[in-house]
């Protein structure tokens, strides 16, 4: 059965409880497929498995994001429920900032590139909830969408440098049939601008440099902060009718979608 916990004590208590390798999946709610995805392979990956569900406010450098992020817990509960979840954490700002985010971790190299230099802070919010929650979960290994890379190699590199003990593992992105990676973010879009926001994966994977991918963004009526191939993998973030989305492909003969 699925245990929802929202004070730390009670949480602590219920993690304790749990004997042999725990997998844990961190979220900001508003679960999708990609989300599932992740809960399925900590369940078979582990004995346990923990969601967490925080909203997390240090990470948007856009107060106008914070405020219009989808929020569906009950939805959320669902879903952690059908993929046998173990515990949800929902904890408070209060309670996970209990020294009202005087205390940070910052990351001086990786985070000053692709999306760092567009979104201040934001990194460094991201690092300093994933520090607090992995130190509150103790997890065997935790997982992390794809879609969200540039996250991923953050968060790994914060896991291996402060020693933390949790093995840091990518998943693959989740996408539509239409090939846009499944976002929280996607529900925002009007559904003309959802129909033509599936060019986005299009022109990335299609076009044969990153300044041909955004030429053809532009012309297709999206505002492009970068697209940039770093180390065989091509990076884009690009706006659509005032919401930001990201993606990145592999590149080559396996290249997705
Ligand atoms: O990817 C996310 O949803 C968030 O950045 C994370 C990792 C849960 C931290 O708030």
């Amino acid at each position: 059965m699925t245990r929802v916990l929202r004070s730390l004590k009670e949480f602590r208590g219920a993690r304790d409880a749990l004997s042999g390798s725990v997998g844990f999946v961190p979220t900001m709610g508003a679960l999708h497929e990609g989300h599932a995805s992740l809960l399925r392979r900590a369940r078979a990956e582990n004995e346990s498995s923990i969601l967490s569900i925080f909203v997390n406010p240090t990470q948007f450098d856009d107060p106008g994001d914070l405020a219009n992020y989808p929020s569906t817990l009950e939805a959320d509960l669902e879903i952690a429920g059908r993929e046998g979840v173990d515990l949800v954490l929902v904890p408070s700002a209060a309670e996970l900032y209990p020294d009202g985010y005087r205390y940070r971790v910052l990351e001086t190299d990786l985070s000053a590139t692709l999306d760092g230099p567009h979104r201040p802070g934001h990194f460094e919010g991201v690092l300093t909830v994933v520090m607090r929650l992995l130190q509150l979960v103790r997890a065997r290994r935790a997982y992390f969408g794809e879609k969200d890379y540039q996250q991923f190699l953050l968060i790994r590199g914060m896991a291996d440098a402060f020693f933390l003990g949790t093995e840091i593992l990518p998943c693959p992105t989740v996408r539509e049939a239409d090939g846009l990676a499944m976002s929280s973010r996607n529900r925002r879009l009007s559904p003309s601008d959802r129909a033509r926001a599936a060019l986005l994966p299009r022109f990335l994977r299609e076009s044969a440099t990153p300044e041909a991918a955004r030429a053809a963004l532009l012309e297709a009526g999206f505002e492009v902060d970068y697209v940039k191939d770093v180390d065989g993998r091509r990076f884009v973030a690009a706006t659509i009718g005032g919401v930001r989305l990201i993606d990145n492909l592999t590149r080559g003969p396996d290249a997705l979608p």
